[in-house]
């Protein structure tokens, strides 16, 4: 008799530490929750990937993210990616919009950082400068991901994995097609630049990657660069001023597709044919900019992938479990001339 008083008495003690528990483990999501990642229920497809959690079951992961703004339809293709996979994993996504300002990211990630989310990731708006708010994220035991940027901070331990494009490989092939195109000219050949936003690692790596190859051929000269901020408005308010100043130019490099489209218009106002006058390479493949390259007013394109959400979501999900995963993973992309951008475009996603 008294050994089984014991055994009611463990068993009582048991199912309180459970009740406990399981109404206690999301005690922490105090704020609103901003994303479009509010679904109660994990789909079907995520629910093999929930199941494997070390968070007690039944309990939803919460992820932080602070995406750069809304500067382009690359973004755009972005945010709605990452949205749409966080909601199809069931995760609670908690998700701030920084407007192109790094100030804004370090408070989302700040605030993050107070609501104990379980995981936090951004797209850094420029490289430098992270190093503090990733030490307080460390300190708090908070895991960190970055996706599509990446930042210039030496102690590699600050974050558990990139996720994103490789951009000086971008703009390596960007100039290696400047220089297949151009090979047989013997005039110099005046190319202006549009750059992403300054500081950004696009900008930087696209760039780089660029003058790299261009270097092969000395006719090969970029008289003008400056940077549109990754934006419609900037990429045609900056090629009007090229255009001003110089009268001979002969190609365009912008970093994205929502420059050159701005970029575009210029052109057009200036009685000039885009394609044509001026030989356009951007980097991005988004819609817009494959069917203005179906069109042939952009002769080469460069891929860069939005749709990091599912990649995310999966790295998410191995840091919680406590798993080890790769500190570099790189996203698969590909290049199209104005005829593959004609085949592609039906089918094009984003
Ligand atoms: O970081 C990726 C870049 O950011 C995209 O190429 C550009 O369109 C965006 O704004």
């Amino acid at each position: 008799m008294k050994s089984n008083k014991k055994w009611g008495a463990g068993l009582l003690l048991a199912m309180l530490i459970a009740i406990v528990t399981a109404c206690g483990s999301n005690g922490n999501n105090q704020a609103s929750n901003t994303g479009g990642a509010s679904s109660p229920e994990p789909s079907p497809s995520a629910t093999t990937s929930a199941s494997a959690s070390e968070k007690p079951s039944g309990s939803k992961i919460t992820l932080g993210f602070s995406q750069v703004g809304a500067e382009s339809g690359w973004r755009t293709a972005n945010t709605k990616s990452i949205q749409d996979s966080a909601k199809s994993a069931g995760y609670d996504l908690k998700f701030s919009d920084a407007q192109q300002k790094q100030e804004n990211q370090i408070k989302a990630i700040r605030s993050f950082i107070q609501q104990k989310v379980d995981v936090i990731a951004f797209s850094p708006v420029v490289e430098s400068g992270w190093d503090t708010v990733l030490k307080e994220a460390k300190d708090a035991g908070i895991p960190v991901i970055l996706t599509d940027r990446a930042v210039d901070s030496e102690d590699k331990t600050l974050y558990r994995t990139f996720i994103g494009s490789d951009f000086v490989e971008e703009g390596r092939k960007a100039g290696q097609w400047v220089v297949d195109k151009f090979k047989d000219s013997q005039e110099a050949v005046n190319i202006v630049e549009l750059q992403g936003t300054t500081g950004s690692a696009p900008a930087n790596d696209r760039k780089s990657g660029f003058q790299e190859m261009i270097a092969s051929n000395p006719n090969l000269k970029v008289i003008a660069s400056q940077t549109g901020d990754f934006t419609r408005a900037k990429g045609k308010e900056v090629m009007q001023a090229f255009l001003k100043a110089h009268k001979d130019i002969d190609v365009l490099y912008a970093h994205n597709d929502d420059m050159a489209l701005g970029a575009i218009q210029a052109i057009e106002a200036a009685g000039l044919k885009p394609g044509e006058d001026i030989i356009i390479i951007s980097v991005d493949a988004v819609k817009d900019g494959m069917t203005a390259a179906a069109a042939g007013k952009i002769n080469f394109i460069v891929e860069c992938n939005p749709l990091l959400g599912p990649q995310l979501m999966e790295a998410v999900q191995a840091v919680v479990d406590g798993k080890e995963i790769e500190p570099r993973i790189v996203t698969n992309e590909t290049t199209f001339t104005s005829e593959q951008a004609k085949e592609a475009l039906p089918s094009r996603e984003y």
